[in-house]
């Protein structure tokens, strides 16, 4: 079972900035900021699961004051060494409870994490601590997979998402709950290293209603962030919703 940093400890804080470096080049991040700069205006933003500031530390380099929200003191630890990432206020805690200081013309929640809460009432319970946060007419955003079931064969529960030399990914899927695990397996140092991780899956309909639930609207879903249309072949989303101005 996981310790207070979740499945984020310090062994995986360690090495998350190397685990998928292609998720830190400049052409995944940028285009991300300047959708996130295009909406914060001249308000500030939430991120919630800020990590080791993937995000957060170009976001805050383009002059939006940023606050963090991370469960994991290893991974805000790894944020803090970066340049500039001490001037970044964090709060430590569960992104769906958690509250803090001031209102936020943005809060966004990328790389997949809603599906970190791996209950229906936890995701329900992040939109209502988001809408919370948003100034009135303020934006959620929300970059994440469309679940993967299209490409599980009927009877199947396992697929495998990554295999190289030093690592191998397998998702296994429990259909009737939503849920899925995935299981990371890399050689470090010669041994074979496991962490697997529970999530839960979620339809993008699904989400819709959890903002409506929470009093806020869709306002734009595309399949990236330099807002390619969002089609049925699409295997992630980017979604913003709107907290009514009034
Ligand atoms: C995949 S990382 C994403 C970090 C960062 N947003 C990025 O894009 O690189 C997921 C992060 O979510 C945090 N996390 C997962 N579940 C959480 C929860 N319920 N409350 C707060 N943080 C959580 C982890 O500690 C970790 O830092």
């Amino acid at each position: 079972m996981p310790g207070d940093d979740g499945y984020f400890d310090e062994r995986v804080a360690a090495r998350y900035d190397e685990g998928e470096p292609e998720m830190f080049d400049p052409a995944v991040v940028d285009p991300a900021v300047d959708f996130l700069v295009e909406l914060a205006g001249e308000g500030r933003a939430l991120e919630l699961a800020i990590g080791t500031g993937r995000i957060a530390l170009p976001l805050a380099q383009r002059g939006v004051p940023v606050h963090g929200i991370d469960m994991s003191k290893a991974m805000v630890a790894r944020l803090r060494e970066k340049p500039g990432g001490d001037d970044i206020g964090v709060t430590i805690g569960d992104f769906a409870t958690t509250t803090v200081e001031g209102t936020f013309s943005v809060a966004y929640l990328v790389f997949n994490t809603i599906q970190n809460l791996t209950t229906q009432a936890g995701q329900v319970a992040c939109f209502r601590n988001v809408a919370a946060h948003l100034e009135p007419g303020g934006c959620f955003v929300i970059e994440v997979g469309v679940p993967s079931l299209r490409r599980l064969p009927p009877g199947e529960t396992i697929r495998a998402f990554h295999l190289s030399e030093t690592r191998w990914g397998i998702d296994e899927f429990d259909v009737a709950n939503q849920g899925l695990i995935s299981h990371h397996f890399q050689i470090v140092d010669g041994r074979v290293e496991r962490n697997s991780v529970p999530f839960r899956y979620v339809w993008p309909e699904e989400l819709d209603l959890m903002a409506q639930l929470a009093g806020m609207s869709l306002r734009e879903r595309w399949s990236g962030w330099k807002r390619e249309p969002f089609t049925s072949e699409s295997l992630k989303h980017v979604s913003v919703w709107e907290k009514p101005r009034d």
